[in-house]
């Protein structure tokens, strides 16, 4: 099993979560967009969000993604649901690895992220509403950036780490047990 791993998405949709699994099961470093933004700026994405705007966080977001396709170490990635709205990223993405779409639906966002308090775009919002806007605005990005589309409504992350396996193991061979 060779190349880089990255898993788009929605909010919710477990891309941290099952990168941090995929990674330790592959034996890849994991980075996550999101928390590499927060340890190079000392803040949380909320206060980003508050201080630089939308923009400001998008293009700390651009600019780590622009940064990781230079280097050549596998790793497992996991991106912020947002990532895929620029089309350098949308590019960078394919260049990095196998880019995995990570696919739930609102009604699965909104039993998962329903309390959540560090997502900006979340707050002070019909949150049904806005996650139904979101989607229609990227689903067809992430279809389009995505290599592979694993569907995960009603499964735990260590179901849909399974099947990303499976795929992985189709395209390349066998896995090495961790041992
Ligand atoms: C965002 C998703 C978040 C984070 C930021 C913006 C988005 O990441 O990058 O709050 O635009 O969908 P997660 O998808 O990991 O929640």
């Amino acid at each position: 099993m060779t190349g880089s791993i990255i898993l788009i998405g929605p909010m919710g949709s477990g891309k941290s979560t099952i990168g941090r699994l995929l990674a330790a099961r592959l034996r890849l470093p994991y980075v996550d967009t999101d928390a590499l933004i927060v340890s190079h700026t000392g803040v949380d994405i909320p206060t980003i969000f508050e201080i630089e705007g939308e923009s400001g966080f998008r293009e700390r977001e651009r600019k780590i993604i622009a940064d990781l396709s230079a280097q050549s170490e596998p790793i497992v990635l996991a991106t912020g649901g947002g990532a895929v709205l620029d089309p350098a990223n949308r590019r960078y993405l394919r260049h990095i690895g196998r880019v995995i779409y990570l696919d739930v639906s609102v009604d699965e966002q909104l039993k998962r992220i329903r309390h959540d308090r560090n997502r900006p775009l979340l707050q002070n919002t019909d949150l049904d509403i806005r996650l139904q806007t979101l989607a229609e605005q990227r689903n067809a990005l992430y279809q389009e950036t995505a290599h592979w589309r694993v569907p995960g409504d009603g499964l735990r992350s260590d179901q849909v780490l399974r099947r990303i396996l499976r795929h992985l193991q189709q395209r390349t061979g066998p896995i090495p047990t961790r041992g």
